[in-house]
């Protein structure tokens, strides 16, 4: 909506104002930083609320003692809910030494009620609290925090609002994710996230292309189109278009070299879908297929809609098509009722799928969630001891996966300068699997090609094919 973000264009303005006055009184720029929990959603947030904290003025600070924090929190997993609360106490003393210090949380856990009230009673050096659905609002906040000194609670429980335009601003040049739909309306029985994230609604295929082309003017080579179920992609809009055809008018952007995207719901994985990725150079040979579980039996209580059977249907026809693809998931351990002989199901599945890579997990009980209240919960030392088998396994087939490139040349688009070693570049392949290699850092942002010397389980060690 055009006019929501022109009201938010005045209300960046209105914040810069504020803080020019601030720098003069303090004789230095204002800074911000980001704490952000989650996955590749939240991440995406935070680059549009970066976006907007640069535009009012703030520049980025590499550490936490900075004049706006803001955490952008997960609730995926209980334990993910803790970490946040660990670090809120450091914040504590960092506003002590600067009491103009402005902190602000957001993100999933902060759609929880009891959660706003934790923060709301517990965490009274929280300034300004905001959800999943209002993000784009975060000047309109901060103004109000900066007039009035009080704090700003701003939660909403749903939306159908898709606010485009707004500032966003990218951690890496050259690669960028671009949202196509938010919500979800699966309601996996486990899962939390239709609760916070609301309900499923895909954003305008001209409006993505759109912003795939402007991203590709500004030099970026990779995107990475996200979604909770991407293969659901269109199903809201009113001019109906399938992911399918979305990915092929992304394809056809100049400019962009690589087209990755994330996730992929079993469910709703068409044969156009794995048509459209075979015969394109663009889309990368990768593909996120999110498993759960390998028991028919279970997959129907967590409500996935496909069988142990339907799902190896697809990994056949996705190898049979695009034999050189890497495929991985995400494996949930002790689901409610999840016996010994479902479990060695899962195990068969890893094993005959041959997975690059997987997230396991531990099952964590999310309240207000149907698996909360199922019988049969899972004991604690069961759930660990099936989860470290499972570890073993996921472990070998990727080792496995990752030998077979060995001694081959690849193209590698690379990325950074190694962390632990600065004479090394890292880079990924197409299937998304990790190289390091001997390289001037001057090739960072360029695909180059690189023979895969070493296979080292879950990385390459490789060395520049040519000058690159
Ligand atoms: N939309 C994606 C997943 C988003 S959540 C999809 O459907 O594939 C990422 C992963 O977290 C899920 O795939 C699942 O494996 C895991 N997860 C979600 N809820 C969980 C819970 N309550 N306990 C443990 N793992 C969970
Ligand atoms: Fe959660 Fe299922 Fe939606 Fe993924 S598809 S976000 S697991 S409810
Ligand atoms: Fe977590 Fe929210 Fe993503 S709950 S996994 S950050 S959608």
């Amino acid at each position: 909506m055009k006019t929501e973000s022109s009201r938010q264009e005045y209300y960046i303005d209105k914040c810069r104002k504020l803080l020019e006055d601030k720098e003069r009184e303090l004789g230095r720029k204002l800074t911000y930083y980001d704490q952000t929990f989650g996955c590749q959603m939240n991440f995406k947030d935070s680059e549009k609320l970066n976006g907007i904290l640069e535009a009012i003025g703030y520049v980025r600070s590499k550490s936490e003692e900075a004049d706006f924090v803001y955490y952008n929190t997960c609730t995926v997993r209980e334990n993910a809910n803790i970490r946040v609360y660990g670090r809120l106490g450091t914040l504590k003393t960092y506003k002590k030494k600067n009491p103009d210090m402005l902190i602000a949380m957001c993100g999933c856990m902060m759609q929880e009620p009891e959660e706003q009230e934790k923060v709301k009673n517990t965490f009274t050096f929280v300034d300004i609290v905001f959800g999943t659905h209002n993000i784009f609002k975060l000047a309109q906040l901060l103004y109000e925090a900066l007039i009035t000194r009080k704090r700003v609670f701003d939660v909403w429980e749903g939306t159908d609002e898709i606010v485009e335009d707004l500032p966003s601003h990218r951690k890496i040049s050259f690669k960028a994710a671009v949202n196509i739909m938010y919500g979800c309306n699966n309601f996996c029985t486990y899962c939390i996230v239709p609760y916070v994230r609301g309900r499923e609604r895909s954003r305008k295929p001209e409006d993505i292309v759109g912003e795939v082309e402007q991203l590709a003017r500004e030099g970026v080579k990779e995107i990475m189109l996200l979604g909770q179920n991407v293969n659901s992609y269109g199903k809201t809009l009113e001019n109906r278009t399938t992911f399918a055809q979305l990915l092929s008018m992304v394809g056809k952007v100049d400019g962009i070299e690589r087209i990755r995207f994330m996730t992929s719901h079993p469910k709703d994985l068409s044969d156009d879908l794995i048509k459209v990725m075979a015969s394109s150079s663009k889309i990368c040979r990768h593909i996120h297929l999110p498993l759960q579980s390998g028991s028919s039996r279970l997959l129907q209580k967590m409500n996935r809609h496909y069988t142990r059977e339907q799902y190896m249907e697809l990994v056949r026809k996705l190898r049979v098509a695009m034999p050189d693809i890497a495929i991985t998931t995400d494996i949930i351990v002790g689901f409610p009722g999840e016996t010994e002989e479902d479990f060695q199901e899962t195990l068969e599945v890893v094993q005959e799928t041959a997975y690059d890579s997987a997230f396991t997990f531990l099952y964590s009980k999310r309240s207000g969630t149907p698996a909360a209240s199922m019988e049969d919960q899972v004991p604690d030392d069961v759930a660990h001891e099936r989860f470290d088998r499972l570890l073993k396994v996921v472990g070998e087939t990727a080792r496995k996966q990752n030998k077979k490139h060995e001694g081959e040349t690849a193209l590698v688009l690379a990325e950074e300068v190694n962390e632990r070693d600065s004479s090394l570049i890292t880079g990924r392949l197409s299937n998304n699997n990790v190289v390091h290699f001997k390289a001037d850092p001057c090739v960072i942002g360029r695909i180059v090609p690189v023979v895969l010397e070493e296979a080292c389980g879950f990385y390459y060690l490789g060395r520049l094919a040519s000058d690159g």
